[in-house]
């Protein structure tokens, strides 16, 4: 079926709009060439022709929203990116933890966690900082909203771009913690043993006790305006312990959010205790 190019202005701002609704991120009327583009598949898939048919899809379709969160986000990730904050993990946040809190497990969430490049890349850092500690004990959460990007972070199967990054950049990891299966490499048992994936919407509170004492919630802020972003912040601190580290992305910054979060160095930020939204 022909897809239709002239899409009228009503319909281009219901489609940004469900955005919005769905994930919380914040496309102006200019993103809607981006918009169209991601979802000119899924029309194709479809049959549909025309972009207001697929919005009266998504309204009587609840399943299809799935979809659309798919196609609507923006999923780049890699291993160990921005080096910088992975040497400050290294050399500062795990030996500290770890002298303060004898005994205890390290609770770790990668909070928009892609694909898993992330999460894996806090599991082989514990896993080489436990070769000299052997008592340190860590767990990792692992959350995005996107079904299909934790589906590749559950099956631990990675290949192309992810895997030649690695490989250039730390090929020792890449042989210590990954086999080579079929066209790819899959990440060892006990990589996976210590990460949990789990779809979750971060303008929804995360169930459970105030428990991660490192938190990481990189490159995804970008997308959400200030609104979103502090009612983001909000939840994420309440799922964070005590006197515990927050960590964000390189083109991000909290300082002229009052969100309950101290400034320690550039990406990194200590929690606020006593702070009342
Ligand atoms: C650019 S990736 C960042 C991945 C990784 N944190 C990194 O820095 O490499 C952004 C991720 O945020 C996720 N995301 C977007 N909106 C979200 C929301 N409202 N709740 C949870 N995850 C969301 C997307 O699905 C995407 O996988």
């Amino acid at each position: 079926m022909e897809i239709e190019n002239e899409i009228d202005l009503a319909t281009q701002r219901a489609l940004l709009d469900k955005v919005r609704r769905h994930t919380g991120i914040h496309m102006a009327d200019r993103k809607w060439t981006l918009l169209q583009g991601r979802l000119r598949r899924r029309l194709q898939a479809l049959d549909l022709g025309r972009y207001r048919d697929y919005l009266a899809v998504l309204d009587s379709k609840p399943d299809e929203v799935g979809n659309f969160i798919n196609l609507v986000t923006t999923n780049e990730t890699s291993f160990f990116r921005t080096p910088r904050i992975w040497d400050h993990l290294w050399q500062q946040l795990l030996p500290e933890w770890f002298r303060q809190h004898r005994g205890a497990t390290l609770q770790l969430w990668s909070a928009a966690a892609s694909t898993g490049e992330e999460a894996y890349s806090l599991a082989m850092l514990c896993e080489e900082f436990r070769e000299n500690h052997p008592t340190f004990k860590y767990q990792i959460l692992a959350t995005d909203i996107a079904s299909h990007v934790l589906a590749v972070g559950k099956a631990g199967h990675y290949q192309g771009k992810s895997i030649e990054g690695l490989k250039r950049t730390k090929p020792e990891m890449l042989a210590k913690y990954f086999q080579a299966s079929g066209d790819g490499y899959l990440v060892s048992p006990t990589l996976r043993s210590h990460v949990v994936f789990r779809e979750h919407h971060l303008h929804k509170r995360l169930d459970g006790a105030s428990r991660f004492d490192i938190t990481l919630l990189r490159n995804v802020l970008i997308y959400f305006d200030e609104e979103g972003q502090c009612s983001v912040l909000e939840n994420v601190r309440r799922a964070m312990s005590p006197g515990s580290t927050l960590i964000i992305g390189e083109s991000e910054s909290l300082t002229r959010l009052n969100v309950g979060f101290d400034f320690e160095q550039p990406l990194i930020y200590r929690r606020q205790d006593g702070f009342h939204a």
